[in-house]
């Protein structure tokens, strides 16, 4: 950040890209919001180092970062946790290796094994059945998967989830460590916990090899702006570097990267007040919440993830998110058929939890008895071809109900609980077809397949 500002102190003339000349030439509204920032959106020119080799300026707010954060070293990334999920994966594995990987993983985590051909094979994370999500990945699963898999080169974890569950990573690490497995953390919606002792520890501090954190989420950076954090012996960093420069752009963003120095010095000046600030908020207002009737709230344990089960009400998340929307005038981050989630951060306070709970609070019960049926864990399927083949071969489109017996080239993924149901490669059979069926029919929507209302499907052409 100060190289820039030292930059713009000597006022020079731009001859170089950016075309907009420093935010003069920003086009129209665009430039009138942004003609400040834009001045700060320059290239690799003498002073500003280089993402990609650097060894001035970049350098030092990465090394300011990875103390921050508790790494050893750490990367930034302009192309969000996507580009850090990619990179770790395509860094551990060489084609045709075994990798564990919760059934719930992020789909840049399905990208980063199809880039490196590598084999997944999936653990499952508990389901909170009550809230119909993705729960925490018990110890005793990963040992499973470890002692059926030990020629696997890594364990890939999603920890916290989107919701705030975290798994502990502490123990997880000590049984892949000793089976002499790496240990790469999804730590997307992490970011904050390395500044506030009331936050789950970081996957950092407890022993994990890699982690990817949005910082860009949680904290104040610019959205894409990430962080791949490294510790330790066994992750080849030569590697890791080609593979961050094979997934990620020649010309990263200044502003992007300038916005992740300033957010790391933000929490480290302001960090432990702010979220003290927010979470003493968040705590009254759940206490708040759990005197609400109709209303349940996961019990998280990153406690600024409010997922709050409105069906006792006897509307859905769906019909709550809007009415929050156009009648309150908050914006909430998702919500599915059971849930709305409300993501609080250090950014917040008393003030804009109470306008939350005060609106919550006027959700008025609609008079009618919801029946949203509980949630079933799905049938499991076969993979009768590798993920990367099957993501790369022909494929035709067929109605969903004609799908039985074909091997699918796409994912199919209902929110919630977020867990892929088909992966490229897998055979569909009658009982999916059907679990698909009944969950359509509870409104409940899908992501990954080319027709997301799922009419269709894509199967690989035989
Ligand atoms: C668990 C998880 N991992 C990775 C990502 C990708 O993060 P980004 O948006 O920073 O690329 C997301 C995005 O929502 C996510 O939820």
């Amino acid at each position: 950040m100060h190289a820039i500002l030292s930059h713009l102190q000597t006022s020079p003339t731009a001859f170089h890209v950016p075309g907009h000349k420093m935010g003069r030439g920003l086009p129209g509204e665009l430039g009138a919001w942004l003609s400040a920032a834009g001045r700060l959106d320059l290239t690799e020119i003498p002073g500003l180092d280089d993402l990609h080799a650097p060894e001035g300026a970049i350098r030092d707010a990465q090394r300011l970062a990875a103390e921050a954060f508790g790494a050893e070293e750490t990367f930034f990334l302009i192309n969000g946790s996507t580009a850090g999920n990619l990179a770790m994966v395509m860094t551990v594995c060489q084609p045709g290796d075994i990798i564990l990987v919760p059934r719930n993983l992020h789909k840049s985590v399905i990208h980063g094994l199809v880039l490196a051909q590598a084999r997944p094979v999936f653990y499952q994370p508990e389901v909170v059945a009550e809230f119909g999500i993705a729960g925490r990945v018990p110890a005793a699963e990963i040992a499973r998967a470890v002692r059926e898999n030990p020629q696997a080169k890594a364990v890939l974890i999603t920890s916290p989830t989107y919701h705030g569950i975290a798994s502990d990573l502490a123990l997880i690490a000590g049984i892949v460590h000793e089976a002499g497995m790496l240990l790469l953390v999804d730590e997307a919606h992490g970011a904050h916990f390395a500044f506030h002792e009331q936050l789950p520890p970081t996957a950092m501090a407890s022993g994990a090899d890699m982690a990817v954190q949005s910082t860009h989420k949680l904290l104040g950076a610019l959205t894409q702006a990430s962080m791949l954090h490294v510790q330790g012996p066994r992750v080849d960093r030569v590697r890791l570097r080609k593979r961050l420069q094979l997934v990620q752009s020649t010309s990263p963003s200044y502003l992007l990267m300038a916005s992740l120095d300033a957010a790391r010095y933000q929490m480290e000046t302001e960090g432990q007040a702010r979220l003290e600030k927010a979470l003493r908020a968040a705590a009254d207002g759940r206490q708040q919440l759990l005197e609400l009737p109709g209303l349940q709230v996961l019990p998280a344990d990153d406690l600024l993830k409010w997922t709050i089960r409105v069906t006792g009400l006897g509307i859905t998340g769906t019909d709550a998110y809007r009415i929050l929307h156009e009648e309150h005038k908050m914006m909430l981050e998702l919500s599915d058929p059971y849930n709305v989630l409300a993501v609080l951060s250090y950014a917040d306070g008393e003030r804009q939890v109470d306008r939350l709970v005060t609106a919550l609070a006027k959700l008025a019960p609609s008079g009618h008895q919801l029946t949203v049926s509980a949630y079933t864990a799905p049938p499991k399927l076969r993979a009768v071809l590798p993920l990367h083949d099957a993501f790369d071969l022909p494929s035709v489109t067929v109605p969903l109900r004609e799908a039985a017996g074909k091997v699918a080239a796409e994912m199919v993924i209902p929110y919630p609980p977020g867990i892929p149901l088909v992966l490229p490669g897998e055979e569909m059979t009658r009982d999916m077809l059907e679990y698909i069926e009944q969950l359509r029919s509870a409104g409940i929507r899908f992501s990954g397949a080319e027709d997301a209302a799922l009419n269709t499907v894509q199967v690989i052409r035989q």
